[in-house]
């Protein structure tokens, strides 16, 4: 239990709706490999998206017997209701009224559900976003306003690890980092973006839809792969190291740098996978094959475009958006667009 975010137990509760949104995020330096209650095995940052993003809407019926609903775009889903309602059991020691009434939940994404993209971290962060208002209203006292923010990571992070980065804009960190003051492995932190150089604050990513549906192994299963992962400590404390090096590259804007270190930690998750007992590949042959053209065409023209990978075959297209990219956004759309399910993309953008 996690002393300091326990939660007041004078509150009045009433019925009530609430809304809120919250943007997905894509890794840089990858989670991957975890330990009780959700705490990361190595520190991670990520872009927070602008937007591909979760709206939903929470209606609290007071003093009705404990019970989720769910609609995803107007439909209902029973699966995900069982999972929320497992979520608000675990975290009801942090919120005391959670488990006193019923919900009605409505959720829908600004991304087609079935892209692929993840929808748990805008997902579980608009739910939590939702659930501090709540919060805010019921409780007697009140927590500062900063305070509230980081709990609604906190309370995020429980429900999905990589969604506790959604809660801020930019770039943001999370797991005990000594490159990171402030940094913690209960909530995120956003990144000092002050620090950060003027190429690396306005970055496109576009995602090409590979592979449509759910995914083979499932990031829940993946994690737990990595126990008995015999690269997993090895892997660990790069990514401490990848931070320090991340740093410097932030800071003085070395383009080279980012590219280098951002693929790597893509195929290092990916490789990770293929080492896993049982081993498994989330990528397609189109994944392998956008990757290798984006290669060729940086080795020829020698423009910054590049890539990063989630847990899954679609492949986020990186390059920044401050430069005349009309070779690139050409190349995309003739070289790569053709190798995706139907010419799938997501036009996403990254600004601070
Ligand atoms: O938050 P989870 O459990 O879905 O794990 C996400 C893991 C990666 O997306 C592969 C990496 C990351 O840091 O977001």
């Amino acid at each position: 239990m996690t002393q300091e975010f326990l939660g007041n137990s004078q509150f009045n509760i009433s019925n009530q709706t609430v809304s809120a949104r919250c943007p997905s995020n894509i890794a840089l330096i990858k989670y991957w490999g975890k330990y009780e209650n959700q705490i990361p095995a190595n520190p991670s940052i990520s872009y927070t998206l602008t937007h591909c993003k979760t709206n939903t809407t929470v209606h609290f019926l007071a003093d009705e017997a404990f019970s989720v609903q769910t609609f995803l775009s107007g439909n209902e889903e029973k699966k995900f209701a069982n999972k929320i309602e497992k979520y608000f059991q675990n975290i009801a020691p942090y919120l005391p009224w959670i488990l006193k009434g019923r919900y009605v939940i409505e959720t829908e994404n600004t991304f087609p559900h079935s892209s692929g993209i993840a929808s748990s971290a805008s997902g579980f962060g608009a739910l939590a976003k939702c659930l501090m208002s709540l919060d805010q209203i019921f409780s007697v006292e009140n927590p500062p306003a900063s305070i509230i923010t980081q709990k609604a990571s906190f309370l995020a992070r429980l429900g999905s690890g990589s969604a506790c980065r959604s809660l801020y804009e930019g770039l943001v960190v999370w797991g005990k980092t000594e490159e990171v003051e402030g940094s913690s492995n209960l909530f995120a932190v956003p990144y000092n973006n002050d620090a950060v150089h003027p190429i690396f604050r306005n970055f496109n990513d576009w995602v090409l839809l590979i592979h449509e549906g759910a995914k083979s192994v499932s990031s829940t299963v993946g994690h737990g792969l990595m126990n008995n992962n015999p690269y997993a400590k090895r892997r660990f404390r790069e990514a401490h190291e990848n931070f320090a090096t991340l740093k410097t590259i932030l800071s003085t804007g070395d383009m080279e740098g980012f590219i280098k270190l951002v693929e790597h930690e893509a195929l290092t998750l990916h490789a990770l996978m293929m080492m896993s007992e049982p081993p498994f590949i989330l990528m397609q042959t189109a994944t392998l094959q956008v990757i290798n053209k984006i290669w060729e065409f940086r080795r020829i023209k020698g423009l910054a475009l590049f890539f990063t990978l989630d847990a899954g075959a679609n492949v986020h297209v990186l390059f920044p958006n401050d430069i005349d990219n009309k070779k690139i956004t050409d190349f995309i759309q003739t070289e790569l667009l053709p190798l995706t399910q139907n010419g799938a993309v997501v036009k996403d953008v990254i600004r601070f």
